[in-house]
């Protein structure tokens, strides 16, 4: 990132440590993780001990220090989805993605995550994908999601050579 992106998130915020959650969650959405330098600036520029940025970076789930795709899938594991074959869809996942639970593909594309219960345990097995619920999950439903993805991207890159 940018060093003027950062100044333009602290500048909106005042320069102010009392807002440093909003400051880390636009941070995070600019780049999907709060890296080690972007840290540390924070830390000369609001003078707030880097324990302290860590602390706050760890407790809170939303924040991830670890580099994060463009999409991130979520596999529910709890137990109604494991018996519904959530397991089967964590492997599908990772065959077609190329990753295990927990990485991110080297494009930056996708990320792969587990969770232990999201809540709707009837519609399991469930999967999260950028914050959107699929219930009743299948091979085939992870296909479609996959191809629209891809859809879209098309989409995207015929638009940008008309540009
Ligand atoms: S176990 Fe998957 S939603 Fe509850």
């Amino acid at each position: 990132m940018k060093k003027e992106e950062i100044e333009n998130i602290l500048k909106k915020y005042n320069y102010d440590k009392s807002f440093i959650i909003g400051i880390l969650q636009d941070l995070q959405a600019k780049e999907n993780y709060l890296s080690k330098e972007n840290l540390e600036y924070l830390s000369r520029e609001l003078n707030i001990s880097q324990g302290e940025l860590y602390h706050l970076a760890t407790f809170y789930k939303a924040f991830s220090l670890k580099p994060r795709g463009k999409h991130i899938f979520n596999v529910c594991l709890g137990t109604a989805c494991h018996v519904r074959g959530g397991a089967n869809i964590k492997e599908k996942l990772e065959r077609d993605l190329g990753i295990k639970a927990g990485e991110t593909t080297p494009d930056k594309q996708f990320t792969l995550e587990t969770v232990n219960c999201l809540g709707c345990c009837a519609q399991g097995p469930v999967v999260v994908l950028d914050e959107e619920y699929h219930g009743e999950m299948n091979t085939a439903k992870v296909n479609k999601i996959l191809k629209n993805i891809k859809d879209k991207k098309r989409e995207v890159k015929v638009g940008e050579t008309q540009n």
